[in-house]
C-alpha cells in the first residue's frame, strides 16, 4: 500500500433537513458529532431540501429556512474550508442516483420503514410517493460520495440499514462500485426525549412547545423549558430503568458539561429536582450561547453564506461524479460527457 492510501481518510457523510430551528436532539445526537469529526475524517455535510419537500413546505419559507439552517449548521462549528458544506438540491447526482438505486429497492423494503409509518400518519392528506422513496434519496446521499460513516441520531438507524442493503444488492448485481456505509451513533445522546413525554423523542414536530429546545431559543426560554420538564415522583438523581425523564436530563447535561452519570449523581446527592432542572437549564443556556452568537453573525453576512454554499456545491458535485460515471456504466447506460 502506497503511503498515500495509508494516509488516505476516511470519509463522513450526513446531512439535515431545513424544516426549522435545529433542536437539542438534533445537535446532541448528530451535529455537534459533526464538528468533532472534522479533524480526522474527509467530512461532506448537507441541508437536505430535497427531503423537505416530501411535506408541504412554503417555498419562500422553505429557501429561507435552507439559507438559515446553513447558517446554522456553520454556527455550530462546521467549518466550510474543512468539510464541504452544501445545500443537496444543488448537487444533482443525488437526486439522478436516487433513481437508480429505487430499481434495486424493493417494494416491501420501504414499507417498513417506521419513519414512513409515522409521517404519513402525521400528513394524511398528503401521502405522496417521495415520502414513501425519501429513504432511497437518503441512500444514494450517502452512497454518492461513497462515504464510510455516517453520523446520525438512533432515529436513522433503519433508513441506514436500507441504505447498506442497497449498497450490497448494487454490488452483486453490478460488480463492486459502493462502499458499504456505517452508522456512527454517539454512545450518550443518540436519543434525547422530550422534554414533556420522556417516552417519545425531541421533535419540531411536538405540539406541546415546552417538550422541544431550540438551539437558538433565549436562556430565559431554555431555563423555562428545562423547569417545567416533566420528572417523577420520587427524588433522586440517579440513572436507572423506569426513570425516563431524569435519565434524559442526566444525558443531555453530561453531553453539555462533559460529565459522567456518577459525577453529575454525586453533584445533586441531597439536591431536588428543582436544583437540577435549573442547572442543566444554565448548562444547556451556556453551551448554546456561543452558537447563537455565531448564528447571528454569520446571519448578517448573506453574500459570505452564498459564497459557501456555491463553492461547497460545487466541491459536492465535482467528487459525486466520477461515482456517478461509474454507475451508469455499470448499469448500462451510455456515459456521459
Ligand atoms: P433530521 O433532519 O430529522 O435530523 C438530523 C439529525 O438529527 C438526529 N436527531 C436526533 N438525535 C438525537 N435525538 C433526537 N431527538 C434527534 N432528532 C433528530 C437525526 O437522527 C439526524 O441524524 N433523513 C435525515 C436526513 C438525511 C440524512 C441523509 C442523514 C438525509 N440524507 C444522509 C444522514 C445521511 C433526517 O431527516 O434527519
Amino acid at each position: 500500500m502506497s503511503e498515500q492510501q495509508e494516509t488516505k481518510k476516511q470519509r463522513i457523510f450526513s446531512g439535515i433537513q431545513p424544516t426549522g430551528v435545529f433542536t437539542l436532539g438534533n445537535y446532541i445526537g448528530a451535529i455537534r458529532n459533526w464538528g468533532q469529526l472534522q479533524q480526522d475524517y474527509e467530512c461532506i455535510y448537507c441541508i437536505v431540501d430535497l427531503h423537505a419537500i416530501t411535506v408541504m413546505q412554503k417555498p419562500a419559507d422553505l429557501r429561507a429556512n435552507t439559507m438559515r439552517c446553513y447558517a446554522m449548521m456553520l454556527a455550530c462549528g462546521i467549518d466550510p474550508k474543512q468539510s464541504v458544506a452544501f445545500v443537496q438540491s444543488r448537487n444533482p447526482h443525488h437526486a439522478d442516483l436516487s433513481w437508480v438505486l429505487s430499481c434495486s429497492t424493493m417494494f416491501g423494503e420501504l414499507n417498513r420503514m417506521t419513519q414512513f409509518k409515522d409521517k404519513s400518519a402525521r400528513h394524511a392528506d398528503n401521502i405522496n410517493a417521495g415520502l414513501f422513496t425519501y429513504p432511497v434519496l437518503m441512500a444514494a446521499d450517502i452512497l454518492a460520495y461513497n462515504a464510510d460513516l455516517v453520523p446520525i441520531g438512533a432515529d436513522q438507524k433503519q433508513h441506514l440499514e436500507l441504505a447498506r442493503n442497497v449498497a450490497i444488492r448494487f454490488n452483486q448485481r453490478y460488480g463492486e462500485t459502493f462502499t458499504v456505509p456505517e452508522p456512527y451513533i454517539s454512545p450518550a445522546g443518540a436519543k434525547v426525549m422530550s422534554l414533556q413525554d420522556p417516552m417519545k423523542k425531541m421533535s419540531k414536530s411536538d405540539e406541546n412547545v415546552n417538550g422541544c429546545v431550540y438551539i437558538l431559543d433565549d436562556k430565559d426560554t431554555i431555563l423555562r423549558k428545562f423547569r417545567r420538564a416533566v420528572t417523577d415522583s420520587d427524588a433522586e438523581v440517579c440513572y436507572r430503568e423506569g426513570k425516563d425523564g431524569i435519565n434524559n436530563l442526566m444525558t443531555i447535561y453530561g453531553c453539555v458539561t462533559g460529565k459522567t452519570m456518577d459525577e453529575i449523581t454525586a453533584e445533586f446527592a441531597g439536591k431536588g429536582y428543582g436544583d437540577f432542572k435549573t442547572a442543566v437549564g444554565e448548562a444547556v443556556a451556556d453551551h448554546l450561547a456561543p452558537v447563537r452568537d455565531e448564528f447571528a453573525r454569520l446571519s448578517a453576512d448573506k453574500a459570505y453564506l452564498n459564497a459557501c454554499i456555491d463553492a461547497g456545491s460545487e466541491q459536492a458535485y465535482r467528487l459525486t461524479r466520477p461515482i456517478l460515471s461509474k454507475v451508469y456504466r455499470r448499469v448500462g447506460f451510455i456515459d456521459r460527457k
